[in-house]
């Protein structure tokens, strides 16, 4: 057993002073022009941070309809486990780093706030929070450092830091910058990065610094003496270096939230209420100064606010009551719904704030792969304890909520359904890549629409709960959940939609019955020796035709002739026509032959078209002897049973059935059989 001072020991071993003492580091301005003449990276903009901070995770290439994507493995979230994960996004995504790129670059992006837009639960909120928690890991780590300084009292040596977590260099004068930075970057560090120095110094720190240069007659030198220098860690709990804002109702907001306010308590001690030591600097804008911004709901946000925060961006300026403008170098990241967007379309501010702002078009995800990724992140066997998921079943929501997205095609040979299948990466006969770059092209609202994921995930976990006696949850059962949500979806306004929505679950429903249907075909077939036996008398009689030669009868022992039914009777399986089987058989005896020149064996696992052929043929053969639709009449005799339950562990065993969801997904099946479609499922 681990004992109480192993366990000490433990966390002993994982922390590191090294690292405490690099985060608690406090020098003089001196120290610090060190600092930044060994890393002058130290020295970047909010917008530099945060675009080096997404690149340090990597990226990767991906080829997507012939376009070469990027993706930025920052937003898999790796250092919580994918918690936060952003899928599918790619393209929203490079938008939005493009954009703090050229910000970064200083191309004027940076003067502009940056809008997350689109339809509720798109991840809007998940983009921004996986920025927060970035920058505050980042500012943690050596790459990611910052610094801010304070001014140290003579006597009791206290330091009061500056309310704004400033930059160090703002404390050198205007004119003396040019020299400054010119010795900063003499030599130029490895990675050819330059100091900059933007911004002038708070109106506390502002009021420090003149009185100190009052007391020491004009001595700069003296002032900076006063300075200390220590590391900035962002962080959102404590405040600093990241904000957020969420406007409440529209009579209440208050500029003070944003700019500050006067502490009122102080004004009896420093005697006015424009002294700045009297004032908060505690407004959203302040404190997330270094670092991020985020604006929830930026749209509700009273006009004339809004109109601070356009300044705000474009000037890198805030005002707090009864003080000049303040600069401010953060990121302001508003994001916003696809409704409230529109509501607001045709409102006059809009214009001023459509040219402020880079729009980012978030939509929801439209390939059925991603989608289920968002629900398995919360309903895996991991976190969903002591209940089974049978499988499809997140797949099959994951279908539903893509279909309500999906503009309908405009080719009229193609049904939405196949168009999710097309996104997905599937290939349908007579589609090439450029067609689905054209289906993506002609709908270009398509993901700004439809059901969110959050509406999926409500259901799936009710669906969960609600079925207290059953040890596992199936389609139907979310399925059903889901349709008899739609009736009270708030969002949904319109009859139309809401029987819209409705007939794509039916579509659902059938591409599931075609989809459990096909397994439980496979899993009766799934007997290797039958399938090992008939394979080799379908090849056994396809070489004696192809070489015009007899078939030895293992039972009489005489020469017959090539068993043409039994050969038909499989490849009709596949759609072999007739006139097409000559080909299709040199095609097989070929391939047979091209492994045994390289000295492979033959498998009939290693062709795919012969495997399902030889499948569907087995299938036949046996579904009769399996009686599977013995399920539906409740009497099931004791050999049959045997049949079956081999069948059912099959389907445990490959497919990841559990024992009541391979019990109901059987009679399921039977019950479709009993209908007597057994024959065209095929
Ligand atoms: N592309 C996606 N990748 C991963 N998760 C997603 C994606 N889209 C939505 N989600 C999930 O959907 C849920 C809602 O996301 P989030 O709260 O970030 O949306 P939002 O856009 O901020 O919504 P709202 O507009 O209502 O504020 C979260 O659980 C989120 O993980
Ligand atoms: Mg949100």
């Amino acid at each position: 057993m681990t004992s109480g001072q192993d366990i000490v020991r433990l966390v002993a071993d994982q922390q590191d002073l090294e690292q405490f003492r690099k985060k608690n580091w406090v020098g003089t301005f001196a120290d610090y022009l060190d600092l930044v003449r060994d890393n002058p990276r130290i020295t970047r903009n909010a917008f530099e941070r945060i675009h080096d901070m997404i690149l340090s995770y990597g990226t990767d290439t991906l080829e997507e309809s012939r376009d070469r994507i990027t993706h930025y493995r920052f937003f898999d979230d790796p250092d919580s486990m994918g918690l936060d994960a952003v899928f599918g996004l790619e393209l929203a995504l490079s938008h939005l780093v493009n954009a703090l790129k050229s910000a970064a670059e200083g191309y004027g992006i940076e003067r502009r706030v940056l809008l997350l837009h689109g339809p509720v639960g798109s991840s809007k909120s998940t983009i921004a929070r996986l920025l927060k928690k970035g920058l505050e890991r980042y500012s943690a780590t050596d790459q990611g450092a910052l610094y801010t300084f304070g001014w140290a009292e003579e006597a009791s040596g206290e330091v009061q830091w500056c309310p704004m977590n400033e930059e160090p260099l703002h404390l050198i004068p205007p004119r003396f910058r040019e020299h400054t930075v010119a010795a900063l970057n003499e030599g130029t560090s490895e990675d050819g990065y330059c100091v900059k120095i933007a911004g002038e110094l708070d109106p506390f720190c502002r009021h420090m610094y003149t009185q100190r240069l009052n007391k020491y007659d004009g001595d700069w030198t003296k002032v900076v003496h006063d300075v200390r220098v220590k590391r900035v860690l962002l962080s959102e709990k404590d405040r600093i270096g990241i904000g957020t804002f969420q406007p409440k109702d529209e009579k209440n907001q208050d500029s003070t939230e944003l700019t500050g306010d006067i502490n009122y308590r102080k004004i009896a001690e420093y005697g006015s209420d424009s002294d700045p030591r009297a004032f908060n600097f505690d407004g959203e804008f302040n404190i997330a100064n270094r670092g991020l911004i985020e604006f929830i709901e930026v749209l509700k946000l009273d006009v004339a606010f809004l109109y601070d925060l356009l300044g705000a961006s474009q000037e890198h300026k805030v005002k707090p009551k009864k003080f000049a403008q303040t600069d401010i170098d953060e990121v302001i990241l508003g994001h916003t719904n696809e409704p409230e967007y529109r509501r607001l379309q045709n409102n006059e501010f809009m214009e001023a704030l459509r040219d402020r702002t880079v729009k980012i078009d978030v939509p929801y995800v439209t390939k059925l792969s991603d989608e289920i990724k968002i629900y398995e992140k919360d309903y895996n066997s991991e976190r969903v304890k002591g209940k089974h998921i049978a499988p499809h079943t997140i797949e099959m929501a994951a279908m539903w909520a893509v279909l309500t997205r999906l503009d309908e095609p405009k080719n009229a040979n193609l049904t939405l359904l196949q168009k999710l299948k097309l996104y997905n990466g599937q290939s349908l006969p007579g589609f090439t890549e450029d067609n689905i770059k054209e289906l993506q092209e002609e709908a270009t609202k398509e993901g700004m629409r439809g059901i969110s994921p959050r509406y999926v995930q409500d259901k799936i976990s009710n669906a969960l709960v609600v079925h207290s006696n059953s040890q596992s949850v199936n389609p139907f059962m979310v399925i059903n959940e889901l349709e008899s949500g739609i009736k009270h979806h708030s969002l949904i306004t319109s009859d139309e939609i809401r029987s819209r929505y409705r007939e794509l679950l039916g579509v659902v429903k059938e591409e599931y019955e075609n989809i459990v249907k096909n397994e439980v075909q496979r899993a009766i077939a799934a007997d290797d020796d039958a399938l090992k036996r008939l394979c080799a008398n379908y090849i056994d009689n396809l070489k004696a035709y192809t070489q015009r030669e007899k078939v030895k009868n293992k039972f009489t022992g005489q020469y017959d002739e090539p068993d043409e039914r039994l050969m038909r009777s499989i490849e009709e399986k596949i759609d072999i026509p007739d006139n097409r089987k000559d080909d299709f058989r040199r095609e097989i005896m070929n391939y047979i032959g091209a492994l045994s020149i390289e000295g492979k064996p033959f498998n009939y696992k290693t062709n795919e078209r012969l495997y399902k052929a030889l499948e569907l043929k087995l299938f036949e053969d046996q579904k009769d002897t399996i009686k599977l639709t013995s399920l539906v009449s409740n009497v099931v005799d004791a050999e049959t049973q045997v049949k079956i339950d081999v069948v059912k562990n099959r389907l445990i065993r490959d497919y990841g059935y559990d024992e009541e969801s391979a019990t109901d997904v059987l009679n399921y099946v039977a019950s479709i059989f009993a209908r007597g479609d057994a024959k065209d499922s095929a």
